[in-house]
């Protein structure tokens, strides 16, 4: 098979991680007989400094045009760098939620897993974690509160801020559907989380998920307010599977699961739209401070190159080659700064890339 992917290196630890995915990927490809094509783009803070702009027609169109996006990081230190003296729609982020409005790339899907290895550093107790968790996040990513009207102004000389979280159906319904489908190939379980005691878009969420839910016997549906949702996952995470919400809550639930893991140094991501086409990106950001000094994680973005592998490429096989080779170098006793305990070995980025390709 011919692999044809766009990769977006960014700013901050984004280049230094894309390189160890794309090592890793290459070497999975190699083994397998496929041929892997890379195609590199700027976005983000990289693409303010040469063009002005976080993202241009020009990058939308070369994403368009391949099978895949394999995505570092974004952004810098919003209180020093230079890029945050910008207009909001010029800043690195604008880059990033342009190119998901784009590719109309709704679907979010951020999974969360304790690892075995990793059980010392999940920071809940014993009694907690204990028999593990391991959820997936279905994050509506398209819609809400990130793309409904925004506006600031003066009002009688009272300065004045409004956001708009906006849904309709059609929005609803085809993440439900993500969400029950993917639910179907683990645990059958969809916990639906709004606020649907106070907001009007959850109580239009829950009818919708309710009605999409029929065509679902065989899943159980839950709902689950959001504020209780925050305290169960610190409470009882065992009990989730697939937990099914809107942008801005998804936002937030997703950066606490990532936290529960131990390390968000560890989480992958897909986002999807209706086609197989998706854009992998770790889930956590560009951590500018330890950028350039090759100590940064990189098992979170290998890990989406091993969804890319799954979702865009129907590569199960190969997906599961890179997964369990990063078991592995966990099990052989390597760590990265973030993830290290007493008796294990600290390497660095680069070396972690090699380790896993080592096992593969
Ligand atoms: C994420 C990030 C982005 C988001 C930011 C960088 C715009 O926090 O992917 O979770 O809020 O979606
Ligand atoms: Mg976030």
């Amino acid at each position: 098979m011919e692999l044809n992917i766009t990769c977006i290196p960014g700013d901050g630890i984004g280049p230094e991680i894309v390189a160890q995915a794309k090592k890793v990927l290459s070497r999975v490809c190699e083994k397998n007989g496929h041929t892997v094509k890379y195609t590199d783009i700027l976005m983000g803070g990289a693409s303010i400094d040469v063009h002005g702009v976080p993202l241009t027609d020009e990058a939308i169109a070369v994403a368009k045009s391949a099978d895949a996006v394999l995505m570092g990081s974004i952004g810098g230190d919003t209180t020093t760098s230079p890029w945050y003296k910008l207009p909001p729609e010029k800043r690195p982020e604008a880059g990033l939620l342009g190119i998901r409005k784009a590719l109309n790339l709704f679907a979010n899907l951020r999974p969360a897993y304790l690892y075995d290895e990793l059980s010392a550093a999940c920071p809940l107790k014993e009694e907690i974690c204990g028999k593990g968790f391991d959820m997936l996040i279905m994050r509506e990513l398209t819609g809400g509160l990130y793309f409904g009207e925004r506006k600031t102004y003066e009002e009688n000389g009272l300065r004045t801020a409004v956001d708009t979280l906006i849904y309709n159906e059609n929005e609803i319904r085809r993440i439900a559907v993500k969400a029950f489908d993917i639910a179907r190939k683990r645990r059958n379980k969809v916990t639906s989380v709004d606020k649907a005691n106070v907001l009007d878009s959850s109580r239009l969420w829950r009818k919708v998920v309710c009605e999409v839910a029929e065509d679902y016997p065989d899943v159980t549906l839950e709902h689950m307010l959001v504020d209780n949702c925050a305290m169960q996952l610190v409470k009882n995470p065992g009990q989730f599977d697939v937990i099914l919400t809107e942008n801005m809550f998804g936002d937030i639930l997703s950066d606490e699961a990532s936290m529960v893991t131990g390390s968000i140094g560890m989480l992958s991501s897909a986002s999807l739209n209706d086609t197989k086409f998706g854009l992998y990106e770790p889930s956590h950001g560009s951590a500018p401070d330890i950028a350039g000094k090759d100590i940064a994680n990189p098992i979170a973005t290998i890990l989406s190159a091993a969804m890319m592998l799954r979702y865009t490429f129907d590569l199960d096989k190969e997906a599961e080659t890179i997964e369990k080779a990063v078991k592995q170098v966990l099990k052989d006793g390597y760590r990265t700064g973030d993830i290290c305990s007493e008796g294990c070995e600290n390497v660095g980025c680069s070396r972690m890339g090699d380790l896993i390709c080592e096992r593969i």
